[in-house]
């Protein structure tokens, strides 16, 4: 399976949270790539395995760090590639820190960024598996599948009784 999107994310400690995104790609069967490696104490890194990422066949790139989260717009700096960003929950401000720090991206670079957490990493690879089905029938039929499955499923869900 050739590898469509890197994932990358600034700590060890952010793949209990970037897992969702790579548990989408699975469900899905997008080839990725899932790294560990830090803007600040990587930064070397990070720029070697950004500017390779697109001569290597990656498509996209979902970049989840958290607090001064200045990880995507790192990798957008060093990449032409569409960068996702996922911004961590973090300790002390529960992830607005690294919300803010992610989505204010200056003109000129953008990092197209979704929600805090587990649903902003799984709701990034969703948006990867989009822009892949626009050149993929057969991946845009299995996004459409699932959100019929998901519609289902609410049609579905009953309230407990009280
Ligand atoms: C950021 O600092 C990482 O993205 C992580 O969310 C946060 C904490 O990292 P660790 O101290 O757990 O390595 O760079």
């Amino acid at each position: 399976m050739s590898t469509l999107v890197g994932i990358v994310m600034g700590s060890t400690s952010d793949w209990d949270c970037m897992k969702h995104a790579a548990a989408m790609l699975d469900e899905f069967g997008v080839g990725y790539e899932a790294k560990a490696m830090s803007a600040h104490r990587s930064p070397e890194l990070v720029a070697e395995w950004t500017r390779a990422a697109a001569g290597r066949g990656m498509r996209c790139l979902i970049a989840g760090a958290g607090g001064a989260a200045h990880l995507a717009g790192v990798v957008a700096a060093h990449t032409p590639l569409p960068v996702l960003g996922v911004p961590m929950p973090s300790r002390h401000l529960q992830g607005l820190d690294s919300l803010l720090s992610t989505v204010q991206m200056p003109k000129g670079i953008p990092v197209a960024t979704f929600a805090i957490g587990d649903a902003g990493a799984a709701n990034a690879a969703l948006f990867a598996i989009a822009m892949l089905a626009l050149s993929d029938a057969a991946l845009a039929k299995k996004l459409a599948e699932f959100r019929v499955r998901q519609t289902e499923a609410v049609k579905k869900a009953e309230l407990p009784k009280s």
